[in-house]
């Protein structure tokens, strides 16, 4: 089974906070292709993730959600879990061919050195949010190679330019 971790992060790698939401307003550019690569496949979500993005969710996605509180009832119909071991056995069980970590910050951290893939917004400007600032981890250090780009100019919607990136790890 393929891992893959898709984020939008700023030139900091700036992605949230603890107060939660993202530190820009959404991008629909961006929205389309996150929809359109998660589309089937096993999706992976922190607890605060995932209670922000609650509404998102159709009947074809029953992401696994990662918690530590054995209590935790979700409003949807998610699958709780409370390790990244036992999400991994159970994906395999169930044959996916690819899981999908979309955060938050907690959940990139746990997962990066696993990942196959890195899929990257890169939102070319920086941000400022008012609590604790959420960042994805950096990716420099381990053996990621650029496998496709795409650049966008600043539009209607963003005054600054924009890059899809796919990184694929050269030792996994
Ligand atoms: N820009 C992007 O692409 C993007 C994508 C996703 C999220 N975000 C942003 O990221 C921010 C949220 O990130 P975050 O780090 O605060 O929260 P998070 O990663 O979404 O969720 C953290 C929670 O996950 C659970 N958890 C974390 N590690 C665990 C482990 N090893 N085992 C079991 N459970 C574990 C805990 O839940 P319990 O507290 O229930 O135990 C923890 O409080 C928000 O601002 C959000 O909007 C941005």
């Amino acid at each position: 089974m393929k891992l893959s971790l898709i984020a939008a992060i700023d030139e900091n790698k700036l992605i949230g906070s603890a107060e939660g939401g993202l530190p820009w307003q959404g991008i629909e550019q961006d929205r389309d292709h996150f929809r359109s690569y998660v589309r089937g496949k096993g999706l992976l979500l922190g607890r605060k993730t995932y209670e922000e993005m609650e509404g998102w969710f159709g009947l074809d996605h029953r992401p696994y959600i990662l918690t530590r509180n054995r209590n935790y009832a979700p409003k949807s119909q998610v699958r709780v879990a409370f390790s990244f071991d036992e999400i991994i056995r159970t994906a395999e069980k169930e044959a996916e061919n690819e899981l999908v970590v979309c955060g938050g910050a907690a959940i990139y951290e746990r997962t990066i050195n696993y990942a196959d893939l890195i899929i990257l917004t890169i939102l070319h400007t920086t941000f400022t949010v008012e609590s604790e600032a959420k960042y994805f981890p950096d990716w420099h250090s381990k053996d990621f190679i650029e496998i496709k780009r795409q650049d966008f100019s600043p539009s209607a919607e963003r005054d600054f330019g924009m890059s899809i990136l796919h990184l694929k790890c050269a030792t996994n």
